[in-house]
C-alpha cells in the first residue's frame, strides 16, 4: 500500500515537472543526534530521491541556539523553491517545540503540525494533514475496513497521532473513544472496539485481553527493545529471527501491541516494522507534492 501511495506521489510529481516545470522540494532539519530520529529522517530523504522529488537535509548540532534554528526556518520560508519544511521531533530540551512549529509557513508545513493546519483540519477545511494519522486512515480505507458506524478506540492522546487520528476517523463517521494513562479499566474499553489504534510508545503494552476477537488493530508504536528476555516473551515463534536482529544491531523494533498474543485474537494487525511507519513516509511524499501544487495555485 505504501508503494502504491508513493507511486501516486511520483506520478503527480512527474506531471508537475512536465506540465509546469516544477520539481517539489522537501527540506528536513534534524537537531542533535538521536539515532532513531536520524533513521526516520534518512528514510524521508531517501524516499524523495526514489520518487524524483528534490530534497535537502540540514543536520544541526544539539547545542544549536533556538534563535539560529528560527533563522533557518525563516530562510526556508522565504525560499520560493522550498515546498515542504519538516523539523524532526523531538527537539532538544532547551528548544520550544511549539515556537518552532509556529514559525513554519503553514503552506510548507508538510507535517501538518502548525496550529493553522490543525485548526483547518478540526473545522474540516482543506489542510495539510499530519502524516501518520492520514496514513492510518488511508490504510483502513484501502484495506476496505468499514469506518462509518464502527466503534473505534484510540489509545494515546498525543498531538502527533492520538488526537488527530481520532478526529480524522470521527470525520469518517466512526464512533470514537480516546483512551489514555488515566482511563479506568482500559481492557474493558478497548475490547469494545472494531478498530483499535494504539499510539502510546510502550513496547507490547496492548495484550490479548485488550482486543475484541476479529478486531482490526493498527499498531503505531516504534520502540527499540534491547533485552533478550523481553524479545523472547514478545515474539513467540518469531523470537529466533528477532533475537538474531538484536545480536546484530543491538535492538529490535517493537510496536505498542504484543505481537504474539494479539495476532491470535485480532482479525487484522499491522506489523512493526513494515507497517504504519512506511505509510507515514508515503503520506509525507504526498503532502510535499500537494504543497508544491497548492502553493502555485496548480
Ligand atoms: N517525530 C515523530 N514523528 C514525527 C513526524 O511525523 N514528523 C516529525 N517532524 N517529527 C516526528
Amino acid at each position: 500500500m505504501a508503494s502504491e501511495i508513493k507511486r501516486e506521489a511520483a506520478d503527480e510529481a512527474a506531471r508537475l515537472a512536465s506540465e509546469h516545470g516544477v520539481r517539489p522540494r522537501l527540506v528536513t532539519v534534524l537537531v542533535g543526534d538521536d539515532p532513531a530520529s536520524a533513521v526516520y529522517v534518512r528514510n524521508k530523504v531517501r524516499t524523495c530521491e526514489e520518487l524524483g522529488l528534490a530534497s535537502e537535509h540540514h543536520p544541526l548540532p544539539a547545542d544549536t541556539t533556538p534563535a539560529r534554528l528560527l533563522e533557518m526556518v525563516a530562510e526556508f520560508n522565504r525560499r520560493e523553491d522550498v515546498d515542504g519544511l519538516l523539523v524532526q521531533l523531538p527537539l532538544p530540551q532547551h528548544m520550544d517545540e511549539a515556537a518552532v512549529i509556529e514559525a513554519i509557513d503553514p503552506a510548507k508545513d508538510v507535517d501538518g503540525f502548525h496550529p493553522v493546519n490543525v485548526g483547518r483540519m478540526m473545522q474540516r477545511h482543506p489542510a495539510l494533514l499530519p502524516c501518520t494519522p492520514a496514513g492510518v486512515v488511508e490504510l483502513l480505507v484501502r484495506e476496505g475496513v468499514i469506518i462509518a458506524g464502527a466503534r473505534v478506540c484510540v489509545v494515546g492522546r498525543s498531538n502527533i497521532v492520538g488526537r488527530p487520528v481520532a478526529e480524522l476517523l470521527l470525520q469518517r463517521d466512526a464512533t470514537v473513544t480516546v483512551c489514555h494513562s488515566r482511563t479506568r479499566d482500559l481492557p474493558a474499553v478497548t475490547r469494545e472496539a472494531d478498530i483499535l489504534v494504539v499510539a502510546i510508545g510502550r513496547p507490547g503494552f496492548v495484550r490479548g485481553e485488550h482486543v475484541r476477537p476479529g478486531a482490526t488493530v493498527v499498531d503505531v508504536g516504534m520502540n527499540r527493545v534491547t533485552d533478550e528476555g523481553e524479545v523472547a516473551e514478545l515474539f513467540g515463534e518469531d523470537a529466533p529471527r528477532r533475537l538474531k536482529a538484536l545480536g546484530e544491531r543491538g535492538y529490535t523494533l517493537v510496536g505498542d501491541v504484543h505481537p504474539a498474543e494479539v495476532e491470535r485474537v485480532a482479525g487484522r494487525l499491522t506489523p512493526v516494522p513494515g507497517g504504519v511507519g512506511l505509510l507515514t513516509v508515503a503520506m509525507l511524499m504526498k503532502n510535499t507534492v500537494e504543497a508544491a501544487r497548492r502553493r502555485r495555485g496548480l
